[in-house]
């Protein structure tokens, strides 16, 4: 990179936006008298300023406000009782613990979490770091071997890189700021080098910190475990730390690693948050520590408890990338811009921009018991009622025939497929279907080849007790060797057969982290590594097999996060298919990820997850707000269904650029109400999709609106379910009557009047 220490200078780029023909301007400006930069484009303003002491300190995050020479005003820091000052020329001026940072450390004069922290030969933790110079480029630099956001050509993003030292250690930080030309994103990560002649350890390394100056905030977290993904979480912040983490070595379905600060009176459609993602697929940290004087201090990066990588002089490391979004707009705002971000410039590849086949998935359908002429007659049926891709799920390897054996040796099992995948491919693309393969490629059953020829390839500790999770173990990623070996036998399997669809899943959680390959001073990198050895997988198969839609999966949920969506445009959301339990998990999701990357089927009643019997319509209703299939054998359905399932396929055929890529609002939250509501708007508003559930069916009920959003209000859209027509300002004030059975009769009707009902309205502009 080039530094430009000495020079004042800003950059300023103004593109025009493709879809809106709205100009957007965005800069980094610099002033060299005040040493302050400010990053803002016609949402928001970044601010930020070198102290005299050479910290570098946080000045304001938020709505875009004019510049000014001097924001010098804003670092407030009085002289506390009982205060440390990290130096005696700046006495009762200034003390780091009441300082906003931009990347603090602790234990010099700071007390909070830290943002990095290094272990020096002498066991000394303490360092202090000093801006040294800075560089303002075009466009966004990509990542080393990590995912990252990423623009199309240069006048998309401007990036500021700001150069830190630790006059001690001469250990130095490039802090990475990119402002993108639209919404109010800053993405952030930092790359740390080690300049001096002894090894260091990092022991702490965030992607970002963000001192906020107050506290008076609501706390979002997604969180929940495997089946209940995602759950909207909400707390008010308090003095001291609020957090959530992951020490599974995946991202998790306990929490996933999003979290978003909102002031109590924003809601769905009005007021201020700011989201916090970090685009990464392993233990991570996200919290939010608020002082006694109720700053708050926003961590977000790897875990620190379960990381310590050795630096030795001249090498480097890269922290994952973290996106903040800033909105005074409500969530529905904040979501869209993730949504935007993460679906056109995260996401990658062929199938980034393409609307999703419709697929069938045999797993629930058959579970370990198949064999050829099974799978075809279910693709078969598929084809007859229009899906496009069969997918086959686990059990085709090895001597996979339950879940104690196989995973590692992924070659086809004979006895069940005579003709290999290769055979059984070639039927399903003569049944004029696309065929798509499931694997789990991070692991190995005890009973496998693998296994038995290579026993010290899976994470373990010698000597010790290797704990089990549905009888497998997780291989050792952090050793090429390892990835290069399942590479090897995956790709050829994707080079013989006709393959358009892989579903890779990751069914277990870490234990016992420990490689074999690596020294004791080294194990403390064994998590990130191992992470880094997927991403390189799946980058190594992305790019070989370009036209291959890959879906991430993990028990489900499991690793439903942005590092994952940079190689897998979607992910299968949930091991739970029940329409009603899917409400919740699909609305938590969607606060974060665009609906595109939400994987969701149709399946059978009663549901093998929550044993729920559930209509047709309404599984179908859920499942359109995601990138759509079916999880069963469309032969056991009755003729009616089977017709039924027909026109769901028509339907979503004809929506599904709509849906997927559309503009995607909550309505009502299944968090609060027994009604959920939801929908999508077509980029020209010429087209909207309602999606109204109700859970528990009343007697005797009220009458029942939703007020629409994002709709023209001068088109006059007609609604499909009673053929009239109605006002965009109408439907988006007046609401949209619900055609309610069950309200104003009180002895309800059997045919139209049930639990678990749902409907799908959509709405076309008429005259525009
Ligand atoms: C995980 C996935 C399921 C299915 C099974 C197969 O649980 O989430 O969708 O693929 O594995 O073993």
């Amino acid at each position: 990179h080039t530094r430009c220490s000495s020079v004042s200078w800003g950059s300023e780029m103004c593109i025009r936006d493709s879809y809106k023909g709205a100009f957007f301007k965005m800069q980094i400006l610099f002033n060299e008298q005040s040493r302050t930069f400010h990053l803002t484009n016609d949402k928001i303003s970044y601010i930020m300023t070198v102290l005299p002491n050479g910290h570098l300190s946080q000045v304001y995050f938020g709505k875009k406000v004019h510049d000014k020479a001097d924001f010098s005003y804003l670092i407030q820091s009085c002289a506390r009782p009982t205060t440390s000052y990290i130096s005696e020329e700046f006495h009762n001026i200034i003390s780091l613990s009441h300082i906003r940072q931009e990347y603090p450390v602790y234990g010099t004069s700071d007390y909070r979490q830290p943002a990095i922290e290094i272990c020096q030969t002498n066991g000394s933790k303490i360092s202090d770091f000093h801006y040294q110079s800075h560089s303002i480029s075009k466009g966004k630099p990509k990542l080393e071997n990590l995912p990252a956001t990423y623009t199309e050509n240069d006048d998309e993003a401007l990036t500021l890189t700001i150069h830190l030292q630790d006059p001690v250690t001469l250990v130095e930080i490039d802090l990475l700021y990119t402002i993108f030309a639209q919404n109010g994103i800053i993405a952030r990560s930092a790359k740390i080098y080690n300049q001096g002649k002894d090894d260091v350890h990092l022991t702490t390394a965030m992607s970002l910190c963000l001192d906020l100056p107050d506290c008076d905030y609501e706390w979002l977290q997604f969180s929940g475990t495997w089946s209940r993904e995602r759950h909207l979480k909400v707390r008010k912040l308090e003095q001291g730390i609020t957090a959530i983490n992951s020490t599974r070595g995946h991202s998790s379905h306990e929490h996933n690693p999003f979290i978003i600060l909102k002031r109590p009176t924003t809601d769905e459609n009005k007021g201020e948050a700011i989201g916090f993602s970090l685009i990464y697929s392993g233990n991570f940290l996200a919290q939010a520590e608020v002082d006694t004087h109720d700053v708050t201090r926003v961590l977000m990066g790897i875990n620190p408890t379960t990381f310590d990588w050795k630096l030795e002089p001249n090498t480097s490391f890269q922290t994952p990338e973290a996106v903040m979004i800033y909105t005074d707009d409500g969530l529905n705002n904040l979501s869209q811009s993730f949504h935007k971000l993460f679906q056109k410039r995260l996401a990658r590849g062929y199938w980034r921009d393409k609307a999703r086949p419709i697929l069938i998935n045999n797993w629930e359908a058959t579970y370990f018991d198949f064999n050829e002429d099974k799978l075809v007659t279910i693709a078969s049926k598929a084809k007859e009622c229009g899906v496009e891709l069969f997918v086959l799920d686990d059990g085709w390897f090895g001597k996979r025939t339950s879940d104690y054996a196989g995973l590692g040796d992924w070659y086809p099992n004979t006895d069940r497929l005579p003709n290999g995948i290769k055979g059984l491919a070639e039927r399903i693309e003569n049944l004029g279907m696309k065929f798509g393969l499931w694997i789990e490629p991070e692991m190995t059953n005890m009973d496998s080849d693998l296994y038995r020829n290579h026993p010290d390839w899976i994470l373990h500790v010698p000597g010790r007790h290797s704990s089990e999770c549905r009888h497998q173990y997780v291989l050792d990623y952090s050793r090429k060797e390892v990835v290069d070996y399942i590479y090897n036998l995956l790709a050829k399997i994707l080079r013989e057969a006709k393959i358009s669809y892989i579903k890779w899943d990751m069914n277990r959680s870490i234990t016992e982290c420990y490689s074999v390959a690596y020294p004791a001073d080294r194990q403390g990198e064994i998590f990130h590594r191992h992470i880094l050895g997927v991403y390189d997988l799946y980058e190594r198969l992305t790019s070989e097999f370009p036209h291959i839609l890959f879906e991430s999966c993990a028990s489900g949920g499991a690793r439903f996060d942005p590092g994952l969506l940079y190689y897998a445009p979607q992910g299968w959301a949930s091991d739970d298919s029940d329409a009603i339990e899917r409400l919740k998990i699909q609305y938590g999701t969607s606060f974060a990820y665009p609906i595109s990357s939400i994987g969701s089927h149709v399946s059978v009643t009663p549901n093998h997850q929550v044993y729920r019997l559930t209509p047709l319509h309404t599984r179908a209703n859920v499942a359109y707000f995601g990138t759509f299939g079916y999880e069963l054998d469309l032969n056991k359905l009755t003729p009616a269904e089977q017709e039924e399932v027909k026109e769901q396929i028509k339907f979503m055929k004809e929506y599904r650029e709509i849906f997927q890529f559309g503009t995607f609002y909550r309505l009502s939250s299944p968090f609060e109400n027994n009604v959920t509501a939801w929908m999508v708007v077509s980029e020209d508003k010429e087209t909207a999709i309602v999606g109204w559930y109700r859970v528990l069916n009343g007697i005797n009920l009220p009458y029942s609106r939703i007020y629409l959003q994002g709709l023209n209000p001068d088109f006059c859209y007609q609604q499909s379910i009673d053929g009239k027509s109605y006002f965009g300002d109408e439907l988006m004030n007046i609401g949209l009557v619900i055609d309610d059975p069950s309200a104003g009769q009180p002895y309800g009707d059997m045919a139209t009047s049930c639990d678990f009902d749902s409907k799908v309205y959509v709405l076309k502009a008429i005259n525009k």
